[in-house]
């Protein structure tokens, strides 16, 4: 990037997550935002959408819609939010190879157009898919990273500042492992100002908090009937573009690749990552209980599962 030149942030994808994701951008004069889909015409009426919303929303950063990459040209940061939902009656296999086929194609393109950006990856199963990006962008681990740990954490962070009725930016929390089921809620790293909501809440309600925050996606689905959540992920996502493209030094749980830490090697999961321009500058090993480890190892082996799917499809 150039010095004092606004960024360029490609968002593919624009649907539901990439064009909140985009919005979320622009509002925050973040960078110009290149909006990409395979849908013709939907990308560049949801780019001058937002373009006429510039006047009232107060925003001098640019937004274009487009259907060929070559417009993606020397992005500095890619958001991908390109893929299906799982429908129903469709298998987590039938998932993994839609939209393992969707990333594969476009990481071939972001490489091909965007050789020096710092790649977010959205699409589920995230951290598979995190995975299946890097090894095909062929970029080093640093500068390609799965949004799950910001949105997972911001659940729980919600929830816990609805029950004790505080504000939510006192709440801190940090989520690891997998993006599903098998997620890590560490109670013992949460706070409010510097409290432990050890402290402040009993066993049973903080176990209510990690249930529901494990059920977070499905109970935004449960409600919507056709759909599923799109403005909390978008900004998971902007969040770590944030810290990324201002240099922020954010510590912020990502799905980041373990050579080694946590006892894990070859795979993408959440764990509490340094981001700064260089893109996961650090990983920070946090002291974990017996009990949370065996949980990250179970999580890694969800992953791992997905993993070897995609080398049965033949995409690795
Ligand atoms: N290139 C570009 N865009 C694509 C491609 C492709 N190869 N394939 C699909 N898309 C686009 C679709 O046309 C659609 O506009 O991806 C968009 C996905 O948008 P939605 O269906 O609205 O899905 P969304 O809710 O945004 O979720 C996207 O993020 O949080 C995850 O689980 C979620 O994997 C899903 C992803």
């Amino acid at each position: 990037m150039k010095m004092n030149a606004l960024p360029k942030i490609a968002c593919i994808g624009a649907g539901n997550v990439g064009a909140t994701a985009a919005q979320y951008c622009l509002e925050m004069g973040l960078g110009n935002v290149v909006l990409t889909d395979i849908v013709e015409g939907l990308p560049q009426g949801k780019a001058l959408d937002m373009t006429e919303a510039g006047p009232i929303r107060n925003y001098s950063v640019t937004c274009t819609g487009t259907n060929d990459y070559a417009d993606i040209s020397g992005a500095d940061l890619v958001i991908v939010t390109a893929g299906l939902p799982r429908k129903p009656g469709m298998t987590r296999l039938d998932l993994l190879e839609k939209n393992g086929r969707i990333i594969a194609g476009i990481c071939e393109k972001i490489r091909q157009y965007a050789p020096d950006s710092i790649v977010i990856i959205v699409t589920n199963p995230l951290d598979v898919m995190v995975y299946l990006a890097c090894k095909t962008l062929g970029f080093p681990s640093n500068r390609v990273l799965g949004m799950a740990g910001c949105l997972d954490s911001a659940r729980m962070r919600a929830f816990i500042a609805m029950e004790l009725n505080v504000s939510m930016t006192n709440v801190d929390t940090m989520v690891l492992g997998s993006h599903g089921d098998a997620m890590v809620p560490l109670p013992q790293y949460t706070t409010v100002s510097g409290i432990p909501i050890t402290k402040l809440l009993s066993r049973e309600r903080i176990d209510a908090i990690i249930a529901r925050t494990r059920d977070g996606g499905g109970e935004i689905v449960r409600l919507l009937k056709t759909g599923s959540a799109f403005y909390a992920p978008a900004a998971g996502a902007v969040r770590m573009a944030q810290a990324i493209l201002r240099n922020e030094r954010q510590v912020l749980p990502c799905a980041a690749y373990l050579n080694g830490e946590y006892g894990l090697s070859d795979i993408y999961m959440g764990v509490p990552c340094l981001l700064g321009r260089g893109g996961v500058e650090s990983l920070v090993q946090l002291d974990l209980t017996d009990e949370e480890t065996a949980a990250l190892h179970h999580s890694a082996g969800e992953v791992r599962e997905g993993i070897d799917g995609l080398r049965q499809l033949g995409l690795l």
